[in-house]
């Protein structure tokens, strides 16, 4: 039984940053790629098969492992890798939950379309796998992050994750974080610079899917980071208490520089 972990479903649109975001948790850290885009993640990477090996060792030569998930079943696999405690893996990334959907609506039916019996087969399998993934965050003494990524969908002026289904509204509930994310552009006084700053937004809004069940941490979070966050909710050691004022100092420095200006990309209002 771990006390230091979080579970989290991150949503947001198309380059809102999701992935970098995911892999922000603590390596050792196991990716679950459905989507293809890891070879654009930055980070030391190894591969792995679960269909076919064991997880690899935690031998210092690598930070990210990556499961390219071509068919559902490799999810599951690896899943029982993780349910067994035989891994080195302090998070685990899924990216993106909606892509994986349509994987194991592959392994239901194929190619072909579902049928109406064919919905509650998907819902059980996604739920189940969803939920069991969640709890790795609690019960795994070695796994600090359980993270689910979601593209954002506008359901009737309510941004929610992308899912097919009943199971659109539940999957919010299983995380302790639902979070929006949304880049804002901001421009820096002295130097005229426009630059990207991403946000999460966890708390309750009308208009974006959000909720925190974590106390410590702001409605909106900026530069988000999911080690950081692990730091500010269960605190941290000595060591790395003192880099993480030191980058606050630099960052309030650099935000006073700065004022927002108008994008054109979604936002939340201000609250
Ligand atoms: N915090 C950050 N600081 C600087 N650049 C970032 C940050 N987060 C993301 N980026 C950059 O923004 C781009 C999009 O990021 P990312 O791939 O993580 O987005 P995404 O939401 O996963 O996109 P997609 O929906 O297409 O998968 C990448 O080039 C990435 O390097
Ligand atoms: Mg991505």
């Amino acid at each position: 039984m771990s006390d230091r972990a979080l579970s989290a479903l991150l949503h947001g649109l198309s380059g809102a940053g999701k992935s970098t975001l995911a892999t922000s948790a603590p390596k050792p850290l196991l990716y679950l790629d459905v989507e293809m885009a890891s070879r654009f993640l930055r980070g030391r990477k190894i591969k792995w098969n679960p269909l076919v090996e064991a997880p690899p060792v935690a031998d210092g030569t690598w930070d990210i492992c990556v499961v390219s998930l071509d068919e559902f079943a490799k999810a599951q696999k690896a899943y029982e890798y993780l349910k067994s405690g035989r891994h080195p893996f302090k998070s685990v990334v899924v990216d993106s939950i909606s892509e994986l959907q349509s994987k194991a609506v592959e392994q239901i039916k194929g190619r072909q379309q579902l049928q109406t019996q064919d919905w509650g087969k998907l819902l059980s399998v996604m739920s189940f796998f969803c939920r069991d993934l969640r709890d790795l965050a609690g019960t795994d003494d070695n796994i600090e992050a359980v993270i689910i990524t979601a593209m954002s969908r506008d359901y009737d002026g309510i941004v929610k994750p992308y899912l097919q289904g009943q199971i659109a509204s539940q999957v919010p509930y299983w995380f302790d974080i639902t979070g929006y994310l949304y880049v804002q552009q901001t421009q820096d006084q002295i130097t005229g610079e426009i630059k990207d700053v991403r946000n999460l937004l966890i708390g309750n809004h009308p208009n974006y899917e959000a909720k925190s069940r974590v106390p410590g941490l702001p409605t909106v979070i900026e530069n988000p980071d999911i080690t950081v966050m692990l730091n500010t909710i269960f605190g941290e050691d000595a060591s790395q208490q003192v880099v993480a004022e030191a980058q606050a100092v630099v960052a309030a420095a650099a935000q006073d520089q700065t004022v927002s200006v108008p994008t054109g990309m979604p936002e939340p209002p201000s609250f």
